[in-house]
Parts: C-alpha cells; sequence; structure tokens
C-alpha cells in the first residue's frame, strides 16, 4: 500500500520524507489555508521535495471554472493531480480532464455508487472519507471494503482507491486490510505507525547492557 501525507506543511513534509517513505502528498482548501501563503508558491515547494503524485484541489463549483482552475495548477508542476469534489459539476469536469489526459483524484467520496460514477468517469483517484464517516456512526473501513469489493468485480475499472480522512493507526492497519492501494494520513498519524511501549522498553534494556561493557562500535 503506497503511503501519501495529507498535508500543506512543507517543514514537516520534508521531516516525514527523511525516511524515503512517503509515495505522494494530498492537500485541501483546508489544509492550504492553515499556511498562510499563495496556493502555486506552496504547491510548488511541496512538487520540488515529493517527486510523487501530489494533489491540488479546485475551488470551483462549476465544471467549466473547475476545468480552467486545473489549467492554472497543472501548469505548476507535473506530478499535480487535479483534486476535484464529487459532484455533478467535479464528474463532468473529471470525464473532461480524463479525455484530455489529466490525472484526477475525487474527493468527498461517502459512498459505493459515488466511487463508481467516479470510476466511469476515468477519475485516476478515489478518495473515500473515514473518519468523517466513522464521525457520523457509519463505518468507513466498510465503505473502503465494499468499494474494493466492486472495483474488483470489473477489472476495467483502473482507479486507485485512496482512503482519506484517517485519523489514527488502526484506520491504517484496518484499511490496508481491506486492500486499499493507497491511504494518506496526517504527519500526526504518521509518526503513530512506527511507535511501540515494547520497542521503546527492549531498547532501554539493550543499552543499559551495552553500556557495561565500555565497548564503542568504530
Ligand atoms: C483527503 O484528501 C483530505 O485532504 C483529508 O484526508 C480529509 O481529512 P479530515 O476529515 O481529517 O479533514
Amino acid at each position: 500500500m503506497k503511503i501519501y501525507i495529507d498535508s500543506s506543511d512543507i517543514k514537516e513534509i520534508k521531516e516525514i520524507n527523511k525516511t524515503q517513505l512517503v509515495d505522494g502528498i494530498t492537500t485541501n482548501p483546508s489544509l492550504i489555508a492553515k499556511q498562510n501563503k499563495d496556493i502555486k508558491v506552496i504547491l510548488k515547494e511541496i512538487c520540488k521535495e515529493i517527486k510523487g503524485p501530489v494533489s491540488a484541489e479546485v475551488t470551483a463549483t462549476q465544471a467549466k471554472q473547475m476545468i480552467e482552475e486545473a489549467k492554472v495548477l497543472q501548469k505548476i508542476s507535473k506530478n499535480i493531480v487535479i483534486k476535484l469534489p464529487l459532484t455533478f459539476e467535479g464528474l463532468k469536469a473529471c470525464s473532461h480532464l480524463t479525455k484530455k489526459g489529466y490525472k484526477t483524484n475525487v474527493t468527498l467520496c461517502f459512498s459505493v455508487t459515488q466511487a463508481l460514477l467516479a470510476a466511469k468517469a476515468g477519475a485516476t483517484y478515489i478518495s473515500p472519507f473515514v473518519g468523517r464517516l466513522d464521525d457520523i456512526g457509519e463505518s468507513g473501513i466498510e465503505l473502503i471494503k465494499d468499494i474494493r469489493k466492486v472495483f474488483d468485480n470489473y477489472k476495467d475499472l483502473k482507479t486507485k482507491i485512496l482512503s482519506a480522512s484517517v485519523r489514527n493507526a488502526e484506520h491504517v492497519k484496518e484499511v490496508a486490510k481491506a486492500g486499499s492501494d493507497i491511504v494518506t494520513i496526517p504527519p500526526k498519524v504518521f509518526h503513530e505507525l512506527y511507535k511501540h511501549g515494547l520497542t521503546d522498553k527492549g531498547l532501554k534494556i539493550f543499552l543499559e547492557d551495552w553500556n557495561k561493557t565500555n565497548q564503542k562500535i568504530s
């Protein structure tokens, strides 16, 4: 499963990218707004650091304007993926941009039928929001499982499942078990993925024993 970081903060992105485990980045208008910087500057910095796909979201609500914004965003870098909302207008824009050769990420997906339509519109990625479904008492993980099942039924659907709105390590484990192609995670959740109390405890004991030997590896 590929790992994307869900952030517009270049410092956080650079820090995590030192692990060489970052396959791509997703941004959204709320994450961009947090940075208090021009969207093009933010995206340019991110694309310089990350060579994999970087999702940049349109903010227009009508297909015609979404397509105009897509042209502007695409010019920033060739690894930009155009993020479109899962609306009637977003689907129209997705079909159009697909035919023109753009890569797209259809976002704000909360149902299997939405995912199916986005896939038929040629979306490169579909972003089902796990945490926001859990927030309203539904199961985000069940949605990922269901979309996986439907996409596997129709081999002509090439859209990748990009699990989004992931809130914790448990979500990451569950979407991986469900066969998600990609997960996008906030930096805080990335740092939860490698931590374990027994790792810390074990390392402490190893180092205490080692220090008793007065040896140095050199
Ligand atoms: C997806 O691409 C979104 O940027 C993101 O995952 C939304 O997450 P949230 O529900 O935690 O805001």
